[in-house]
């Protein structure tokens, strides 16, 4: 039985295997420059962030009906379950839809057709969040949030990612203090690329509850500090990190050292079908690979679920 955990850090395109890829592009008339499978696989060798996001953006083409996104976020759901994922916070790029004439609704509409059964179909609770891209304007991220009025039911919290280094956290400072009056949670990405400067900005200025990624704090021993003391959860990323190349190899992550300094570390997949894995797979690689014990393995799923934006009272039923 894999141990019961959550995810909190997911992109939902990120879990786009190339086999569906290819399947809604031949259901959409898309023609995607691979021949197959296997020459998309090849592809997937990142020499750092914005590589990667390159083809994921290129990949999100045969993303087009509310139909695609149902069965892109069910494939993820059913893959999750059979990991020991008890709960999912599912981010989403609506921006990166809607350049292509793919509407916010299309998207959420579609999303929530899989989500809204995840609990009777995979065992899975779930909640969406909206990242803003911010190698886009302030302004689009503005609109953005103005485009998701009739969907704020389905959307728990807002985060920010794409691009890190030259957008720093508070280029958003607006619009995630318009999501908060909305009574949106708030999360970003920060220290996966850019400095540990961003981790602190992304606290002060947007007032994230989690920060994703985080690794980069540890350039900063005062920062290891603080958000040592303030209980801040990192939602760290092992397996990305070493096809983003943040790490050298996996067995150069800092986890375990991470854990020694008393951080809220938790592990999670950020984009599995591009890097090889998803939350019981990184799990099992940190497991293996970094020989962490059986109490740390514990340790980081009860973090998941701590870090997680459930009640208490659905917290403790999740575990
Ligand atoms: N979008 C999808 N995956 C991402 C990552 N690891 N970092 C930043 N933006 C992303
Ligand atoms: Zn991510």
């Amino acid at each position: 039985m894999p141990l019961p955990k959550a995810e909190l850090h997911l992109h939902v395109e990120g879990t786009l295997e190339p086999e569906l890829a290819f399947e809604l592009a031949a259901r959409n008339g898309v023609t995607l420059p691979y021949a197959d499978t296997e020459e998309l696989r090849e592809a997937y060798r990142f020499k750092d962030l914005q590589s990667f996001l390159n083809l994921y953006y290129e990949l999100m083409a045969v993303l087009r009906t509310e139909q695609d996104f149902a069965d892109l976020a069910g494939a993820y759901l059913a893959r999750a379950a059979a990991q020991g994922v008890r709960h999912a916070e599912i981010f989403f790029d609506p921006q990166a839809h809607i350049a292509r004439g793919v509407s916010l609704g299309t998207v959420v509409e579609g999303l929530w057709r899989a989500l809204g059964s995840s609990e009777r179909d995979h065992g899975i609770s779930t909640r969406l969040i909206m990242c803003f891209l911010r190698d886009e304007s302030a302004d689009s991220a503005l609109e953005t949030l103005q485009a998701a009025t009739p969907y704020l039911d389905r959307i728990t919290g807002v985060g920010l990612d794409s691009a890190e280094v030259g957008h720093p956290p508070a280029k958003f400072r607006e619009v995630y203090a318009a999501a908060a009056a909305l009574g949106l949670r708030r999360v970003a990405h920060a220290g996966e690329e850019g400095p540990p400067a961003y981790i602190t900005e992304a606290l002060d200025v947007l007032g994230v509850e989690r920060v994703d990624h985080g690794l980069r704090c540890l350039e900063d021993p005062a920062l290891v500090e603080r958000l040592v003391r303030e209980r801040v959860p990192l939602t760290l990323c092992p397996l990305s990190n070493v096809r983003l190349r943040a790490v050298e190899t996996l067995a150069d992550h800092p986890l375990p050292a991470m854990l020694d300094a008393g951080l809220l570390c938790t592990v999670n997949s950020d984009d599995p079908a591009y890097f090889g894995g998803y939350a019981g797979d990184n799990f099992r690689a940190v497991r293996e690979t970094l020989g962490l014990s059986e109490d740390r393995l514990r340790e980081l799923a009860r973090n998941s679920f701590v870090a997680s934006f459930l009640e208490d009272d659905e917290e403790r039923r999740a575990r």
